[in-house]
């Protein structure tokens, strides 16, 4: 392997000192890597004025034994990628972007490995599973209260049993996400057919008006084919123009190595859709101008720092029970018509945000918290 040799001297040159970090995605053979390509530029561009060496790596081209490592960097001026040859990662900031992906057994080993390699920290080792994310949070006296009561959809008793006390449930995939295979259903025993599911389609949502809870049910199952699912008590949402919001708030480590709110933006749903997401007829507000038209200027400062202590609390309990590194996640919060908050669900890989300011910082608390992550990888490593 001597020309590789060769290679690796002058890499190791180039290096100097400064961290890398390597972005970790799938290869694919028509795009050579899946993701955000807006994303990962952004990414590059920003660790690179932080003094990062920063690229983007497949999990096929990560060799743990070699000392260099096929990555892809971007060109701005021409606006393309191109394939290199890059000093093996410090970091590894894991945006495989697909569930499906992270979960074939070849990726599954070498995510295991890259933990277990002193050579390297790796941060978000994976998607979270919604169901778990429940148990964890429901463990904790600090995070309990802002729990639904959520059960694992399994039975049309187990769901009758839960209607008795909420009239109002949300039904929602354990691995979904963007909305996708959402239904509520609502009990309005004074109607003739009192049970009414609602179904998210692409930007609206179908109603069925059900007159027993066996036809219920089965209308459930047909929906759900075999995916497993959550039932979870509805929250009523606080609205704005009549329509319901909810919070996305942004919480990563920062240069200690603790976790910091990066900030917190607001979706309004669509009319016509039981979600928020924008692809689903939502819009981006000011979180602040929502809850000041809702609950008046001092209640909604009062929820606000509710909600900031909230997220820390959330993001430290759901890192206790993943038993991992984590450096970043996103929750949804909802605020119901009382102002009290509840918790829907955390992304590990959390998309982007469109608000300017959470944005910028959001890309350099990345490096704030690979920085840390090196200081302490090179302090072992020197032996203090
Ligand atoms: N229990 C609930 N009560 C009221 N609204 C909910 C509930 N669960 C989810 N929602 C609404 O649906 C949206 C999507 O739910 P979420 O759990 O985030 O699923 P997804 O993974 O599809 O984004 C939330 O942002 C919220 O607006
Ligand atoms: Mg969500």
């Amino acid at each position: 392997m001597k020309p590789e040799h060769a290679e690796d001297t002058s890499v190791h040159e180039l290096n100097a000192g400064r961290p890398v970090l390597a972005i970790l995605t799938i290869d694919d053979d028509v795009l050579m890597f899946r993701g955000n390509r807006a994303n990962f530029a952004d990414l590059i561009r920003t660790g690179r004025e932080m003094g990062f060496i920063v690229y983007v790596l497949t999990v096929k081209d990560l060799k743990l034994k070699r000392s260099t490592v096929k990555g892809y960097t971007y060109h701005e001026k021409s606006d393309t990628w191109t394939r290199q040859q890059f000093p093996f990662p410090d970091i590894i900031y894991n945006r495989i972007p697909q569930r499906e992906d992270e979960m074939l057994p070849l990726v599954r080993k070498k995510l295991a490995a890259c933990l277990r390699n002193p050579r390297l920290k790796l941060f978000n080792p994976t998607f979270f599973n919604k169901w778990q994310l429940f148990e964890w949070l429901r463990s904790s006296s600090s995070t309990k209260p802002f729990i639904p009561t959520t059960q694992r959809l399994l039975t049309s008793a187990g769901l009758h049993r839960l209607m008795r006390k909420h009239s109002y449930l949300y039904l929602k995939p354990v691995s979904g996400k963007a909305g996708k295979g959402i239904m509520t259903v609502k009990l309005l025993p004074e109607k003739q057919l009192p049970f009414r599911l609602k179904i998210q389609e692409d930007k609206k949502s179908i109603t069925y008006n059900c007159a027993s809870l066996p036809k219920l049910w089965n209308r459930i199952v047909k929906q759900c084919g075999n995916a497993p699912y959550i039932v979870q008590q509805g929250i009523r949402l606080a609205q704005f123009n009549d329509r319901k919001f909810d919070l996305r708030a942004l919480v990563q480590k920062n240069q200690r190595g603790q976790w910091e709110l990066t900030g917190i933006g607001a979706r309004v749903a669509g009319s016509f859709s039981i979600t928020t997401h924008v692809p689903r007829g939502g819009s981006i507000e000011d979180p602040f101008k929502l809850l000041n038209s809702y609950f008046g200027q001092e209640q909604a400062h009062i929820i606000q720092t509710k909600v900031k202590n909230a997220v820390l609390a959330i993001a430290r309990q759901i890192e206790r029970g993943s038993g991992q590194a984590l450096g970043e996640m996103s929750l949804d919060l909802g605020v119901d018509r009382n102002g009290k908050i509840w918790f829907f669900e955390a992304n590990a890989k959390p998309m982007k945000f469109d608000e300017t300011h959470i944005r910028r910082k959001s890309l350099e608390q990345i490096f704030h918290y690979s920085q840390y992550l090196y200081n302490k990888k090179t302090a072992k490593a020197g032996g203090a």
